[in-house]
């Protein structure tokens, strides 16, 4: 019989929880699988930090938001490097009677991940990220969720726009790529939709901000965390580092509001969402793609389809190779976001 270990890592999402249990559900009824939680993610299993997991321990927690492991940003390798990382945790696992393990996380967690089945650790990968940004996979579970929560939170920005006579700046997550802020822009008609794939001059957007002003609209600006306008007198760049030595990114929609309002005349306000687009219950789609795909991921380990990651390929919940599924990020094509364009202004 496996005994699989199981950890979520890097940003928490909407729906891991629900990964988690049809894990555990399909796992031990179907194939007869142990489980053990991993805590924190990586830092769990270099401090060999394990709790059991059955399916009493997963039951109703399909709509539960985070996630009941608990996830962080630590390296798998640390100080020790990759070869004394690896030798550490297969260790680690050998003492927990842990044969193989499921990996939830976005692209640092999969590339860490690939490190250690090279390594020999087996593993199956399950993608997670609410910025959509794994080219491996059509759509990832918390993108959904995300854009709903935006959603709602920029029609309320509209109404007390209006009331006001303002410009309203939505600034949403999206350190590398735009599609947060393409799918709400476009769910919320944004006369400017601004994303890192996409330069736009401030004329431009400022234009985009008059004509709907002209014709008596509120102007409704979404940006996402990652734009930067070449213009701006301080690039992120120049921001600083966070503590993770990460550029400091946020603070984009309260830079772009006072420009707005200066070059315009037209009171300007903005809204950073943060961390409320990851919190709270997964929506219904994302439920069902995280439990899909955590059935997928037990079926693949009871197969041994070591060193693949699971994803979403249309309809279908394919197998890849964790090789493929990182390196490149899935940005917004050109003609995405020229789908888009006719919104603005
Ligand atoms: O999960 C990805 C992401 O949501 C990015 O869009 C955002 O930049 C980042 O996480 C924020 O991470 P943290 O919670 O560490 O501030």
């Amino acid at each position: 019989m496996s005994r699989i270990g199981i950890l979520t890592s890097g940003g928490d999402c909407p729906g891991l929880n629900a990964v988690i249990r049809a894990c555990v559900l399909r796992g031990s009824r179907d194939h007869g699988q142990e489980f053990v939680g991993i805590l924190d993610g990586w830092r769990g299993l270099v401090d060999a930090d394990f709790i059991d997991l059955d399916w009493m321990s997963v039951r109703g927690l399909a709509k539960l938001g985070g996630t009941i492991l608990g996830t962080s940003r630590t390296s798998p390798f640390g100080e020790r490097g990759e070869d004394g990382g690896a030798a550490h945790i297969k260790a680690n696992l050998r003492s927990a009677g842990v044969d193989a393990l499921i990996v939830i996380g976005g692209e640092g967690t999969l590339a860490a991940a690939q490190i250690l089945s090279r390594h020999g650790v087996r593993i199956v990968g399950v993608p997670k990220t609410i910025d959509n940004d794994l080219s491996a996979t059509d759509y990832s579970f918390g993108f959904h969720t995300a854009v709903e929560i935006a959603t709602e939170a920029i029609d309320r920005l509209k109404t007390t726009g209006e009331s006001h006579h303002r410009c309203m700046i939505a600034e949403v997550m999206g350190r590398h790529a735009g599609w947060i802020a393409l799918h709400a822009g476009i769910a919320t008609s944004a006369h400017a939709i601004l994303i890192p794939e996409q330069e736009a001059t401030l004329d431009q957007i400022c234009a985009w901000v008059r004509t709907p002003f002209e014709r008596g609209r509120t102007p409704l600006v979404v940006v996402a965390e990652g734009f930067v306008s070449a213009e701006m007198t301080q690039p992120h760049s120049e921001r600083g580092l966070d503590a993770f030595n990460r550029p400091r990114l946020g603070g984009i929609g309260e830079r772009l509001a006072p420009i707005i309002e200066e070059r315009t005349g037209i009171e300007t306000r903005s809204t950073t969402l943060g961390h409320i687009q990851r919190g709270g219950a997964p929506s219904g789609a994302d439920r069902v793609l995280a439990t899909r795909l955590g059935r997928a991921a037990v079926d693949a380990a009871q197969n041994g389809e070591w060193g693949t990651m699971v994803a979403s390929r249309g309809t279908e919940i394919v197998r890849v190779s964790l090789e493929e599924s990182v390196g490149r990020l899935k940005t917004v094509p050109q003609e995405r976001y020229d789908e888009a364009s006719f919104l603005f202004g």
